[in-house]
């Protein structure tokens, strides 16, 4: 039996090894962490993230071959493979501090490794790293004195939150990229074998070490790239009467274009878009190419200008005040079905409202306890509700901030006859029927559309 272990019990450790565990019998699977409260509800009934069958996954095989602990020393001993799958926010100090790839982690996890381990061994970077991220690590395990020889595998992750496993099942593809000398070649195959038992060998897609590290960042460049463009014709499109809806449903049937990726929203969020876009906007700049950062950068300026003008359109609204009203905030997740809130568009959105001193009550069906830490310093006045209905009670606005599926069921008849009139809609993700809404009484702003008014 094979050991696989992997360093970082995050929303990509924890999930992906659960799959890996599930699909490949043959290899024990243990998933550590320096975080003893995470590694507690891994081992609990109530896991740590919320993903959509997870919990089938982890029930079928933790305590049989998928084992989620925090002694890293025995784990990194029993090991024959170690995915690395650390966080890699960016640096909040230093040089490059707002842009590079905070990198602490990372190192550390290496130099737990050469401190423990008593045999060769190969290391996969699961965590999504600047390019060239390998040749750093390699010198930090190779500086171990004991003669011992590792192996440095790219493997990035490309799963989504709220679909991870269904990702994780049946990826479009997955990336391998190793050195090309005949020991990398060795330890590519073995990483490709594990996919292997569930993957199709044409999806396994091998590459040399820097291609893998840098397709990650590019693959989330071009796909946050996609929503800022989408976004930027939503503004064009409240101006001139088209509908964003339309026009992308009409550009997406071109199959060079293609339809998905191409959703209107207060743009995107989630820990890795922002993130990845300022890395890569970095390395364009640490390897002189100012012209190539710029382009890139403008993808992270379009998605904060989407939400600044958001907020400006609830002003403009609603007589050019908020404060002292009561704001519903329907949504706080980055997307539906997670109840992660990492750079989510709400959190933006919410501080713009208290700065107008307005009143908002939140409620998300998975993300309020995340809501909390992530305002809890702001200043004013601000309630959670489990609610809908509680939440909507006496509010001036709604504004859609995640297009969670259960707020398409509520009766929207009951919420509007319970709240202040004139009553407002702003949503945020185009999920609600904007005829239906606006026939029940409300003046209804979508994005990229045409608002609808009783004024
Ligand atoms: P996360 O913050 O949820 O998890 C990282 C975990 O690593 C934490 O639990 C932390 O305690 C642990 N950790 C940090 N240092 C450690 C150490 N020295 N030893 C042991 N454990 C340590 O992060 P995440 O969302 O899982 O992301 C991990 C990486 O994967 C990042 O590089 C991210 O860019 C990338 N990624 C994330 C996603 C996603 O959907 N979240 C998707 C693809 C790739
Ligand atoms: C994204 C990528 O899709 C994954 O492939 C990648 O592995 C991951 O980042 C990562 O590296 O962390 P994720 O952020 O979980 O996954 O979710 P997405 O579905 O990509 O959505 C990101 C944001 O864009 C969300 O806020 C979503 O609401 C927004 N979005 C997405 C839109 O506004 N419009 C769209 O058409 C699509």
């Amino acid at each position: 039996m094979k050991k696989i272990l992997c360093i970082g019990a995050g929303y990509v450790g924890g999930p992906t090894m659960a799959v890996i565990a599930d699909r490949c019998p043959q290899y024990t699977v243990t998933v550590v962490d320096i975080n003893e409260k995470r590694i507690a509800a891994w081992n609990s009934d109530d896991l740590p993230i919320y993903e959509p069958g997870l919990d089938e996954v982890v029930k079928r095989c933790r305590g049989k071959n998928l084992f989620y602990s925090t002694d890293i020393a025995k784990g990194i001993k029993e090991a024959d493979i170690i995915f690395v799958s650390v966080n890699t926010p960016t640096k909040t100090f230093g040089t490059g501090a707002g842009r590079a790839a905070d990198l602490q982690y990372l190192e550390k996890t290496a130099r737990s490794i050469i401190e423990h381990a008593d045999s060769d061994k190969i290391v996969v970077e699961k965590s999504t790293l600047p390019v060239r991220t390998a040749q750093a690590m390699s010198r930090i395990l190779h500086s171990n004195t004991r003669g011992l020889k590792f192996q440095i595998i790219s493997n990035p992750e490309f799963l989504a939150e709220g679909t991870a496993i269904n990702d994780l099942m049946n990826p479009d593809r997955v990336l391998i990229g190793g050195l090309e000398t005949e020991d990398g070649q060795k330890a590519i195959e073995e990483v490709a074998a594990i996919y292997a038992n569930w993957v199709p060998r044409e999806r396994i897609i091998t590459t040399n070490l820097w291609s893998s590290e840098l397709t990650k960042l590019v693959s989330n460049a071009l796909l946050a790239q996609r929503v800022s463009s989408v976004n930027s014709i939503s503004a064009l499109c409240e101006k001139t009467e088209a509908n964003i809806n339309e026009v992308t449903a009409a550009a997406g049937k071109d199959t060079r274009i293609g339809a998905k990726f191409l959703k209107a929203s207060i743009g995107f969020g989630g820990s890795c878009f922002k993130k990845d876009i300022l890395n890569l906007v970095y390395l364009c700049g640490y390897y002189g190419l100012p012209e190539v950062a710029e382009y890139w950068e403008q993808v992270i300026k379009m998605n904060e200008f989407q939400s600044r003008r958001f907020v400006a359109n609830m002003l403009a609204a609603m007589f050019n005040t908020v404060a002292d009203k009561k704001i519903a905030i329907l949504g706080f997740a980055f997307k539906a079905d997670t109840g992660d809130t990492r750079e989510s568009p709400a959190i933006s959105v919410c501080r713009q409202l208290l700065e107008e001193r307005a009143r908002l009550c939140i409620h998300d069906p998975k993300a309020l306890e995340n809501a909390r830490l992530d305002l809890e310093d702001a200043e004013g006045d601000i309630t959670y509700c489990e609610d809908p209905y509680e939440a909507v009670k006496g509010a001036h606005a709604i504004a859609v901030m995640t297009e969670w599926n259960s707020f398409k069921e509520l009766d929207f008849k009951r919420i509007y006859d319970s709240m202040e009139k004139p009553a407002f809609l702003f949503d945020g993700r185009n999920l609600l029927d904007a005829d239906a809404m606006y026939e029940i009484g409300f003046n209804v702003y979508p994005i990229g559309k045409k608002a609808k008014t009783h004024f």
